[in-house]
């Protein structure tokens, strides 16, 4: 391990994107696939990680919903975002932003209030760590915009849970103004805009997701790169882009990290931020990603602490606190 990949071990650190689905380990999801007698096609671990070779997003999220049906009661959704929060703890990520998708959970029968109330047990119990953690209400692209807008209404009795509303699953055939309907109702309940674009899609889906969903945040983006005046516009705007590095090679949006545009992406001064996405199925969790970034681009400490920082500038945590991270980790760059 070269000095900046241990050095960034002792950095508090945020996390903005990672869907508590792709946190789901092989071990747990064989377990609790025996425990709920659900019929999944592996038997052992080393089945389950043979599978983690994708074509595409779509041949990864076939296996993610697959893997998601395991989960059916309140301890399975509590052991699921504990197993997380454990991983931040050892990560040193002191701040993470989850995207929960119900859509998923209701598909296979279960209560909003069954897997609400799991999630919200192992937070609180994580909190005397330290951590702070926000949810995310993250809808799915490939349903209907009606069937996106119930579930916005049930999620009313959590509004105080979720600081956000995005979107995930398939953007290619799922353009934004299939959305918009959608997106002004998040807007007039007050949640922070934010939706997965530009990760397969091309620029204009971008500008779509910024002008007709007014999306704030934007998860992945990387292909704003084909468009300078988007790149311009994202820059001027200081818009994130919360990108996932390891994620984006296995899925080919990359063919190596190498050809990662993230490091010229920040060197541009694009809010550019580091996150896993779905750390159990992309070889990653958190650091996992610093580290393949230090490796590939030869990054020194100054370049990891400006990621670093831009995790918490991107993050929906208020100012004060925003400050008070970005402050401690400019005092940290002589350590
Ligand atoms: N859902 C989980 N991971 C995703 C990704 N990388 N892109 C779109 N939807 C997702
Ligand atoms: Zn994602």
């Amino acid at each position: 391990m070269t000095m900046t990949s241990e050095w960034l071990s002792v950095l508090p650190k945020a996390e903005l994107h990672m869907h508590i689905d792709g946190s789901l380990q092989a071990e747990r999801m064989l377990q609790l696939a025996k425990k709920n007698g659900i019929d999944l096609p592996y038997s052992t671990v080393e089945d389950v990680k043979a599978a983690y070779q994708f074509e595409d997003l779509q041949s990864f999220l076939d296996l993610y919903y697959l893997g998601a049906s395991v989960l059916r009661e309140e301890d399975d959704f509590y052991h699921l975002m504990m197993d997380y929060l454990v991983k931040c703890r050892e990560d040193n990520i002191v701040h993470t932003e989850i995207m929960v998708e119900p859509q998923t959970y209701l598909a296979n029968g279960i209560d909003f209030d069954v897997f609400m109330s799991g999630f919200k047990r192992a937070i609180t119990d994580a909190k005397s760590w330290g951590i702070s953690v926000l949810l995310i209400l993250s809808l799915l692209k490939h349903t209907t915009e009606d069937e996106c807008i119930a579930v916005l209404n049930m999620a009313d009795d959590y509004s105080d849970d979720f600081v956000a509303l995005g979107m995930a699953s398939t953007e290619i055939g799922n353009p934004p103004e299939k959305f918009q309907r959608l997106y002004e109702l998040g807007k007039g309940r007050g949640y922070n805009l934010q939706t997965h674009s530009g990760e397969e899609g091309a620029a204009d889906l971008i500008w779509g997701s910024l002008e007709t969903m007014q999306a704030m945040r934007i998860d992945h983006g990387v292909r704003c790169t084909d468009d300078p005046q988007l790149v311009e516009h994202l820059k001027k705007h200081q818009i994130p882009l919360t990108v996932c590095p390891l994620s984006n090679v296995r899925l080919r949006v990359f063919d190596k990290i190498e050809d990662h545009n993230i490091i010229d992406l920040l060197k541009e001064e694009v809010l550019v931020t580091v996150n896993s996405d779905d750390p159990a199925y992309f070889g990653g969790f958190l650091n996992d990603n610093y580290h393949a970034l230090i490796d590939a681009f030869d990054l020194d400490k100054t370049d990891v602490l400006a990621l670093v920082k831009n995790g918490f500038r991107a993050s929906y945590l208020p100012e004060s606190r925003i400050n008070a991270f970005v402050n401690e980790l400019d005092g940290m760059l002589g350590g």
